[in-house]
């Protein structure tokens, strides 16, 4: 991707990125996508919707919300340079008449900001989905805090936490997610606020501490047997890495500052796993852990959860889901493991404690939520 978001070109100015939110928004796009539910953004299931789209808002709907290649000439004439600027900023390209976004790529408002992301179903590059909204709902930024978000993506928690703190730190290991951010970040106009770093976890921030460390780091449970995940993948219980951030967080953190994690754990129905690795954790890096379980999925059950993450796992890796399902159901036979809860963890400097509020109840089908 490549950057080039002066505001002059040859002695003529030239429309930033900054205001294709405020174009966007004056032709009605936000108000077709609000529509949606926020908890749950997938295009997929906006597609019966389509033909209800008006004329004048068509073109930038198959545009951004569906991926669609358009012809430019379809453009409304004021927003003619987003053919040029879309692609300078490396989220479209452009063959001097189509324009489409990169692959898997959309532009979605959520919760009052705007990001290029790729939500679920359109792939895993960029990602966004149900857990990056559940924990930016639940992260409660102070006014005037600096904020650090871990494992920052296209930046979702980072834009959302703009809105109250001071100043936003985030750090992101892939380049083009990087990139992203920082364009979301422009798209946005928080230059001034937020800063994107590409990194592994803390170490492009060492030395410093912030008033609130937010984090969704790959947290899905994949087999040690089963090759890397570029995304996702979060040791043989989802929880590996989890544990390399509260083992910084006594740095990272402010005298009073909280960590905010998003996490799933595959373990036993209990929770004893869970509650056991934590206690370890807060009293090896002296810290108090409240953990909030607020759903459960028996996965060793037949039906069918383990073989849906079974699947999106052998897409990521290119291999056959049914040796993928087959080295889940090895993994946990000999971990003894059933169950993968879904958990929200708030950390604070303390001296080891923890507390498990658990909130699932055995009716409930919300993941992130109860619903
Ligand atoms: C589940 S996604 C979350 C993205 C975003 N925060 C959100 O909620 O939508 C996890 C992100 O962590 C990044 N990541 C994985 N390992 C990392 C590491 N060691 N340091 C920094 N980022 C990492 C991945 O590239 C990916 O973008």
């Amino acid at each position: 991707m490549h950057h080039y978001f002066d505001a002059t070109e040859r002695g003529r100015p030239v429309p930033v990125l900054g205001n294709l939110v405020e174009a966007l928004a004056d032709r009605g796009l936000g108000e077709f996508l609000t529509s949606f539910n926020p908890l749950h953004p997938r295009p997929l299931d906006w597609r019966p919707y389509r033909d209800r789209v008006p004329d004048r808002l068509r073109i930038l709907v198959e545009l951004f919300a569906f991926g669609a290649e358009i012809d430019v000439r379809q453009l409304p004439q004021e927003l003619g340079w987003i053919s040029t600027e879309l692609p300078r900023a490396g989220v479209a390209i452009f063959d001097g008449r189509k324009l489409q976004l990169k692959v898997g790529l959309r532009l979605l408002p959520v919760a009052g900001r705007w990001l290029f992301c790729t939500p679920p179903g359109t792939g895993l590059s960029h990602y966004l989905g149900d857990d990056s909204v559940a924990l930016m709902l639940r992260i409660q930024p102070r006014a005037e805090a600096t904020v650090l978000d871990l494992c920052s993506g296209s930046g979702l928690q980072a834009l959302h936490c703009a809105g109250f703190a001071r100043r936003i730190t985030a750090v992101e290991r892939n380049r083009d997610a990087v990139e992203l951010a920082q364009v979301n970040v422009m798209l946005n106009r928080l230059e001034g606020k937020i800063d994107v770093l590409q990194g592994d976890m803390f170490e492009p921030v060492e030395g410093r501490q912030f008033d609130l460390v937010v984090a969704n780091p790959p947290l899905l449970p994949v087999p040690d047997s089963l090759p890397d995940l570029s995304i996702g993948h979060g040791g043989y219980d989802g929880m590996r890495a989890c544990c390399r951030i509260l083992e910084g967080l006594p740095a990272a953190l402010s005298p009073s500052g909280r960590g905010h994690l998003i996490a799933s754990c595959l373990a036993d129905a209990d929770n004893h796993y869970l509650r056991d690795l934590l206690v370890t954790n807060a009293k090896a890096h002296h810290l108090d852990i409240v953990v909030t379980v607020v759903s459960m999925k028996e996965v060793a059950a037949k039906d069918g959860y383990l073989e849906a993450m079974a699947s999106a796992v052998a897409r990521e890796i290119g291999q056959d889901p049914n040796l993928v399902l087959a080295a889940y159901r090895e993994d946990m036979r000999q971990r003894k493991a059933t169950h993968l809860s879904f958990l929200f963890l708030m950390a604070r400097h303390g001296s080891g404690r923890v507390e498990l509020l658990d909130m699932r109840t055995a009716d409930d089908q919300g993941v992130w939520h109860i619903v």
